[in-house]
């Protein structure tokens, strides 16, 4: 295993807290993702489902958790079903879980094969009045492919028509939204990785060095230090690709002169990091990249401040693009004229910074959480203000990781972003 797993007494909490917010009676069924196919006879590298493996630590396919806490037998109210491996796919595929280390790493003790699902599973259902099923519910996202969860929610409703079934992913974003200690742990470790990829990109980035191969230094530092790869596929975007928000082709030349920007971030035990940094190619910012780039940076360190319990994303953001507008009138964009004069669905700062500034990151690197959710301690969001002026080939974010306090805590409080820094660090070449 890459990655240091935590106890299962994590696992353990974590299903005791979504108990306490089930009501009487219910059975909650959460799934393993899909080995999702690629082509011919391959499948893309497996990702566990994340609300599994926050309530169970299993990182493995077709894995299931039935919870079913007042089943009247005991026994019967936590089961985990797992493939029973057979020596093909031992031969082929290497170890499965056995039943004793599903127990060991989940704390689970009622551990059957999936032959033994059906019938189980009719017991716990019709010892049950309330059925909780789980569904990607992000926002912004949606897809055509019928991913495991959804596939059994609609197998299991024909099954038992009569039930009342209920969602799961508000329980289950309530509780991932605030980190355990545990998952700090596993949150530092990927930013500390993504802080050492950054430092041998510093060493290794000069004229002439493809964005490819800025990539390829991050990903050799990763997996050197047991990340299972990226947290989602790195932007590396030199001169004006970088104000393309989602550029992913990586495949340009860094140019003599030209900023890089940078936005990436380690996998670690399934725990993201996403950090952003800006750096000058040839090692040194010309004097309105310097401006820039340090109206960027003023921004980010006010806007940290606002991580505090009681905020929300839309309020931080909101306050950061009041703090931005002031960076670029500063930076001779518009006058404070064109914005008294600017029309509030358009208005003048869109144009150089048009994207959110801060999202929850955890499990996933847009993690579970609300909008207008109000900040709770032990939250962990991105704080990433940017400055995108496409006619100056010039684009800016700057990205850290910080958890919600009274005094809110970088997670990223290590990896370089002064202007000084950064220039010396590269001197070093
Ligand atoms: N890396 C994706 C983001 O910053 O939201
Ligand atoms: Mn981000
Ligand atoms: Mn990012």
């Amino acid at each position: 295993m890459r990655y240091n797993i935590p106890k299962n007494s994590f696992f353990i909490n974590n299903r005791a807290k979504l108990i306490k917010k089930l009501p009487k009676n219910s059975l909650a069924i959460i799934n393993s993702n899909d080995e999702m196919p690629r082509n011919g006879d391959q499948n893309f590298p497996f990702r566990q489902n994340s609300d599994l493996f926050y309530l169970t630590g299993l990182d493995q396919e077709k894995c299931i958790i039935l919870m079913c806490p007042d089943h009247p037998e005991e026994i019967k109210r936590e089961i985990v079903f797992t493939v029973k491996a057979n020596q093909s796919m031992v031969i082929w595929n290497g170890h499965r879980y056995t039943k004793e280390e599903v127990t060991d790493i989940s704390g689970v003790n009622n551990v059957q094969w999936l032959d033994a699902f059906d019938m189980l599973l009719r017991d716990l259902v019709l010892h049950s009045e309330h059925v909780f099923l789980n569904q990607i519910e992000y926002f912004k996202y949606q897809t055509e492919v019928p991913y495991k969860d959804l596939r059994f929610a609609n197998e299991i409703k024909l099954k038992f028509p009569q039930h009342n079934f209920k969602r799961l992913a508000p329980l289950m974003a309530d509780l991932r939204a605030v980190k355990e200690p545990e998952e700090l742990e596993m949150m530092q470790k990927a930013v500390d990785i993504t802080n050492k990829a950054f430092r041998k990109v510093l060493k290794t980035t000069r004229p002439g060095v493809m964005e490819y191969q800025v990539e390829a230094a991050m990903s050799y530092e990763f997996l050197m230090n047991g990340a299972s790869g990226h947290a989602y596929p790195p932007i590396v975007a030199s001169g004006k690709n970088a104000c393309i928000l989602h550029y992913l082709d990586n495949d340009k030349e860094c140019k003599d002169g030209d900023l890089l920007l940078m936005d990436f971030g380690a996998e670690y035990g399934n725990y993201a990091a996403d950090i952003s940094r800006t750096i000058p190619v040839n090692g040194k910012f010309t004097p309105r990249q310097k401006d820039c780039y340090n109206a960027v940076l003023r921004v980010m360190k006010e806007a940290i401040k606002l991580y505090v319990p009681g905020n929300t994303i839309n309020k931080v953001d909101a306050q950061v693009k009041k703090m931005m507008e002031k960076e670029m009138i500063g930076l001779g964009l518009f006058t404070q004229e064109d914005v008294n004069k600017q029309n509030p669905d358009n208005p003048k700062y869109f144009q150089y910074f048009m994207h959110g500034m801060n999202h929850y990151l955890g499990l996933d690197v847009h993690d579970v959480g609300g909008k207008d959710t109000p900040f709770v301690a032990g939250m962990v969001l991105t704080c990433e203000p940017g400055l995108y002026i496409a006619d100056e080939n010039i684009g800016i974010r700057i990205e850290n990781d910080i958890v919600v306090g009274d005094t809110p805590f970088d997670l990223s409080r290590n990896i370089p972003r002064e202007v000084d820094e950064i220039e010396n660090l590269m001197l070093k070449r």
